[in-house]
């Protein structure tokens, strides 16, 4: 029998990302993607014309995403192996849509290192670059003011369902656009 984790990835976790605000053609960067939840559903939105990039320095994780890829026929999925550096291998202003889902928090960087990796989200981001964030194990005000700081403008709070670390949970996303 399907369990609740499938059934919302199967139904629900493109309608998360819809809500999000990730359309067709875009091209997305998930930073700190894991084993792709929220991937696999931004590379079905975007479509053939759109495009993920897919990006974790963990290379077990990435293999997996392709795996999912791959056995969903899904195309437009480029994974980025990285060393866990903060700059990013893309070109200044190719994304249209950054997703820092459960990564930002002080597990995996310092405040100095999370400015620098926001100043890196900064310049890839094109210009209207919709910034969602999960600000799991952070105070959501917090994840504002850091966000703010990095000189993108908050646009929305949602509450939704969302998979995390295998399992359902409701929580908050917080979108921001650079302006
Ligand atoms: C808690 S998981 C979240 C995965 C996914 N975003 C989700 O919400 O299901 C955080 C991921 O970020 C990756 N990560 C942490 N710091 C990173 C860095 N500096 N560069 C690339 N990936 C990083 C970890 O390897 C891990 O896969």
């Amino acid at each position: 029998m399907e369990s609740d984790t499938q059934k919302w990835l199967r139904q629900y976790s493109e309608k998360v990302l819809k809500q999000v605000g990730i359309t067709k053609n875009r091209n997305v960067l998930d930073f700190g993607c894991g084993s792709g939840y929220y991937t696999i559903p931004a590379s079905q939105i975007v479509g053939n014309k759109g495009k993920v990039y897919a990006l974790d320095k963990d290379r077990k994780y990435l293999s997996e995403v392709a795996k999912s890829a791959q056995s969903r026929k899904l195309k437009n999925i480029q994974t980025i192996s990285t060393l866990g550096e903060l700059k990013i291998p893309l070109e200044d202003e190719s994304v249209n849509v950054v997703l820092l889902y459960d990564v930002i928090h002080s597990y995996y960087f310092s405040s100095t290192t999370r400015k620098e990796l926001l100043r890196e989200i900064y310049r890839v981001s094109k210009h209207n670059a919709l910034i969602s964030v999960y600000p799991r194990h952070m105070e959501l005000q917090d994840a504002q003011d850091i966000i703010e700081n990095a000189n993108f403008t908050f646009e929305s709070k949602l509450f939704k369902t969302l998979l995390h670390d295998s399992s359902l949970v409701q929580d908050y996303l917080l979108n921001f656009r650079k302006k």
